[in-house]
């Protein structure tokens, strides 16, 4: 994202270089997988505390086990546990040997169990070696036996383990060996995605590190050095990493690194360090009692940070000039659509609709997850955007490959610099959310709706929008961030009625037009971390089947934006209440006294935005039934935050 201006505050980091080399294939074959957190440490200090912190940092990336590793007196001491990074810190709590060197792991476990022996850190049945991975090796089952057949006994289910083996067996074949020299050779015989990080108690002052497919990051200290799969580890620590990138290799020691890619080509001169424009604070909880409230209530100041530097008021229309397109490229344009997962797909459909209303360009939005899978037909005059808040979704990273293969035109929209989604595609949006911690996604999905509006704008603009009509859009934008601000001020109200209805085992979340992706998100919301039953519907379609559902215990939110819409989605609680369902209005307008059972307000936006105003009250919806069900909100069950695995 190069040349797009930066607001200030934001240093650094938009040097996404565009890569064309393929990132693994990930998923299909044997193995036990995961999509977790990682983090080593080489330094000065007691390296457990050090990992320890950065596993609780990275927890909601993956929790169902946790471990670590140190070196204590020439043997590694691997602790594990089958529970959350708190059991781990009480199981270490005892010990009193010092370390400076380890590598601890938080799971999430997408094939194999959750329990402790497949906890990693893994090792060699010497214990010399020891490994953290993220990814899947989809050549596991052969490698594993393969192993078995040479007489090495196994003694978990997981893929990891065998590379401990391997990288064991490298290093005793000859004694001049180098520990990295060991894992290049094991990750030739390796198929599928990893990010790694490997310890020897014969090369005790080095971490080797590796990258294909899922994120690695190093973090440079003064004669300390952190690994990480995520920044979130270390900027408590330090704000100047180095990003590996898919086929590297790294070798670091408390005062140095260097990288090399697989095929053994040094590079450590083309890495410059990145300084990350986040700082511990951003990660810490502060008054609240977890992430997703605060994230909920950071969304003013997030929706200021999008905007600042991007309203342009003497042409009404926006700035975004990492998206490295000129009038011209921009008038050419014929179609655009959105790929996103999930809350990013919803956000990317708010995206089209209001391309289409304020540039009057066809859009649409479609789950990565089917692109990539469906040959998708490349039109080389749409303009594709990825959609992504960790930059790391594989089904869409995968998607952005797909249409690069075949020529497309493809910017991205992220909220993590140096994300493997934002290097991919070279160009792009920076959302400008901050660090979302919370799995569930709520200030991000704002962010990207409303860098939506700002592309749909300049896009409105290089084309038949007036500058009257730029200029209402202009207004609206800078109004939005106090907008939220007053809607958070009825949060009370709002957790009064979801308290009032958190014990349904179902719900409907009915929308159209532009109701339509909000009702989608909220639906999203509330099952994702209250466990209720959520499904969205377009209102028009009620009647045509799932009206049959419609009944006392079935409680429907009706989205209501102030549009030409109103009396027919009025007409649409009506039909619900004749059939006994309670009705919740989330409106923008007047409605009449009594007509719905409850009543959410919005204050009125313009038109074209109003659906980023209506999605907040449903996040807080959600947030206080998951609250009054005792749901653990930050940590929903069976969900991670970044999916870099399928
Ligand atoms: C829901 C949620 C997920 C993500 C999805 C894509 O609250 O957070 O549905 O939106 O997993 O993640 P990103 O945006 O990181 O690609």
């Amino acid at each position: 994202y190069t040349a797009e201006h930066q607001p200030e505050g934001n240093s650094g980091g938009w040097q996404g270089q565009s890569r064309s080399r393929d990132v693994a294939r990930t998923g299909q074959g044997g193995g036990e997988g995961n999509v977790c957190g990682i983090v080593g440490y080489v330094g000065k200090r007691d390296a457990a505390p050090v990992l320890i912190e950065g596993l609780h940092r990275l927890e909601y990336r993956g929790y169902d086990s946790a471990g670590l590793a140190v070196m204590h007196r020439g043997r590694l001491r691997v602790t594990k546990t089958a529970g959350r990074v708190q059991d781990l810190r009480d199981k270490l709590s005892g010990q009193t040997a010092k370390s400076t060197i380890g590598i601890g792991h938080t799971r999430w476990a997408t094939h194999g169990e959750p329990n402790e022996t497949n906890a990693h850190p893994h090792t060699d049945t010497a214990a010399r070696v020891a490994i953290v991975h993220n990814g899947i090796i989809e050549n596991a089952e052969q490698l594993r036996d393969q192993l078995q057949a040479s007489g090495v006994r196994l003694v978990t289910d997981t893929d990891t383990e065998a590379l401990a083996h391997m990288i064991a067996a490298e290093l005793a074949e000859r004694e001049d060996v180098t520990l990295e020299d060991a894992v290049i050779r094991t990750l030739h015989r390796v198929e599928g995605a990893y990010g790694l990080v490997v310890l020897d108690i014969k090369n005790p002052d080095q971490l080797v590190v590796a990258r294909n497919g899922s994120p690695i990051v190093l973090g440079l200290g003064e004669n300390e050095m952190f690994v990480a799969s995520d920044v979130s580890a270390l900027v408590r620590y330090t704000r100047q990493v180095i990003y590996l990138e898919d086929g590297e290799i790294a070798t670091i020691t408390a005062s140095a690194y260097h990288t090399k890619t697989l095929t053994g080509t040094d590079n450590s001169d083309n890495k410059t360090p990145t300084t990350v424009d986040a700082d511990a604070g951003d990660y810490e909880l502060g008054e609240y009692s977890d992430y997703m409230r605060k994230e909920i209530h950071e969304q003013p100041d997030a929706l200021r940070r999008a905007l600042r530097g991007r309203l342009d008021d003497r042409f009404a229309t926006a700035r975004l000039g990492g998206i490295n397109l000129d009038a011209r490229q921009l008038r050419n344009i014929k179609n655009v659509k959105f790929l996103g997962c999930g809350s990013a797909y919803y956000a990317g459909q708010m995206g089209a609709a209001l391309v289409e209303e304020l540039a009057r360009i066809p859009a649409d939005a479609e789950p990565a997850s089917e692109f990539r899978y469906r040959s998708p037909v490349v039109d080389p005059d749409t303009l594709y955007v990825a959609v992504s808040q960790s930059g790391e979704t594989i089904d869409t990273l995968m998607a952005v490959q797909e249409l690069k293969r075949k020529g497309g035109q493809v910017i991205g929209a992220v909220n993590v610099v140096g994300s493997a989604i934002g290097r991919e595609c070279g160009h792009g949006i920076f959302l400008h959310a901050g660090p979302e911690v919370a799995v569930a996604s709520t200030k991000a999905l704002t962010n990207m709706a409303v860098n939506f509006a700002l592309l749909a704008l300049l896009l409105g603009r290089v084309r038949d929008m007036s500058a009257a009509n730029g200029q209402r859009v202009v207004n609206g934008l800078r109004n939005l961030p106090e907008q939220v601000s007053r809607m958070l001020n009825a949060e009370d109200d709002i957790a009064t009625i979801a308290h009032q209805y958190a014990a349904a085992d179902h719900m409907f979340f009915i929308g159209r037009v532009r109701g339509w992706p909000v009702a989608r998100e909220g639906a999203q919301k509330l099952k994702e971390i209250s466990y209720v039953h959520a499904e969205a519907y377009q209102a028009g379609e009620l009647k045509h089947g799932p009206l049959a559902l419609i009944a006392r215990e079935m409680p429907s939110v009706v989205i209501i934006p102030s549009d030409d819409l109103v009396a027919k989605n009025l007409s649409t609680i009506e039909q619900i209440k004749a059939r006994g369902g309670p009705v919740i209005a989330l409106t923008s307008t007047d409605i009449p006294e009594g007509l719905a059972d409850a009543t959410i307000r919005v204050p009125r936006a313009e038109p074209e935005l109003e659906p980023i105003l209506l999605n907040v009250p449903l996040q807080i919806l959600a947030y206080h039934a998951a609250a009054k069900l005792g749901r653990d909100i930050d940590k929903p069950r069976n969900l991670a935050k970044s999916v870099t695995v399928e």
